[in-house]
């Protein structure tokens, strides 16, 4: 049996709650871990500055994959700089380690069962822009959106390959190209390119606010979507809320090329108005640690636990219990 080694990350608020559930479930599902737990979050920086370390960047490129709950304000009314610990430990860790798409399946039997594509590493999420004459009455701030052909199109190509092992083969570009014309311009292009080497896969676009509407009314129209970094990070809040609450809404931060570990994480954020009462549900973490172990290789593992939160509504009770009841049923 292999054993796998894995960074852990509780973090903040609900984070180190979940998590335990999910190693809780990894456990029952008879996959061997090893576990580093890593100290780092909001709590973290407020205590001794700290956001991550460059020695704990190069250590996590050593590991197999690592596990995060959620990290930001730790409490209610406790409050680190604003995004200063989600840019310094999430984005960081997703630029540098290069793990260029986040994958989040939503899933709510019948009409519901897609995937976004979010590219990872790019768009306005760059850090791209600056300020001019900043606190002055002209003040001017610009935040630049970067869009590479090679950025595109690896995104772009892992979606294809995705869509082409689904049942419906089917993928959508999600994107604003009737006023985004540069970088939706280059989206379009590159998706068609590719498109020509999967034939198979059935193809269609949607402006990034019309499938807002589709997700709500008609969210069986799409299979696996793609689409850049801002508009996935909007559109999977919005399909995690119509395919049964964040709660459920899991998410792999993927370096499909394994040149570093991929990061797998809830949806959901620190929740610190219900944090330290066993009450945030651990599904979310737990679809997130199968995600993980599939990406292993675990697959059988990761098929049984599938299985086991298929209708995760059927969980109810305090996040030690949900966590009890999934590893029951392993
Ligand atoms: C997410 C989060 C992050 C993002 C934040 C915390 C930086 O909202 O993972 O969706 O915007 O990517
Ligand atoms: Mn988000």
């Amino acid at each position: 049996m292999t054993t796998h080694k894995i960074a852990v990350v509780g973090g903040d608020g609900i984070g180190p709650e979940v998590i335990a559930e999910a190693l809780k479930v990894i456990d029952a599902a008879g996959v061997s871990i090893e576990r580093i737990d890593y100290d780092l979050g909001a709590a973290r920086y407020l205590r001794d500055g700290t956001v991550l370390p460059d020695s704990v960047l190069d250590e996590w490129r050593g590991v197999d994959a690592i596990l995060l709950g959620a990290v930001g304000d730790p409490a209610p009314g406790v409050a680190a700089p604003a995004g200063l610990v989600e840019r310094g430990i999430l984005l960081r860790m997703r630029f540098d380690l290069d793990m260029y798409i986040n994958l989040r399946p939503f899933r709510l039997p019948p009409r519901i069962n897609c995937e976004v594509i979010r590219e990872n590493t790019e768009g306005t999420y760059a850090g791209e822009g600056g300020f001019l004459r900043k606190d002055t009455p002209h003040e001017i701030a610009t935040q630049g959106s970067v869009n590479t052909r090679f950025g595109v199109e690896r995104c772009v190509r892992f979606a294809f390959e995705r869509a082409s092992r689904t049942e419906r083969r089917q993928l959508h570009l999600v994107h604003k190209k009737n006023v985004l014309t540069f970088a939706g311009d280059l989206w379009q292009r590159t998706f068609d390119a590719v498109a020509a080497e999967y034939p198979q896969v059935s193809t269609g676009y949607d402006h990034v606010d019309a499938a807002c509407i589709h997700f709500v009314e008609r969210p069986e129209r799409y299979d696996v979507v793609v689409t850049d970094n801002l508009f996935g990070d909007i559109l999977t809040d919005l399909g995690g809320a119509v395919a049964g609450g964040v709660g459920y809404a899991a998410s792999a931060n993927l370096n499909p090329d394994r040149t570093g570990p991929s990061m797998f994480e809830p949806v959901h954020g620190t929740a610190p108005d219900i944090a330290g009462q066993n009450r945030a549900n651990p599904i979310a973490a737990i679809i997130s640690a199968s995600l993980m172990l599939e990406f292993l290789g675990e697959a059988d593992a990761a098929a049984r636990l599938n299985a086991a939160c298929e209708h995760p509504e059927q969980f109810q009770g305090s996040t030690t219990e949900i966590g009890d009841a999934v590893a029951a049923k392993l």
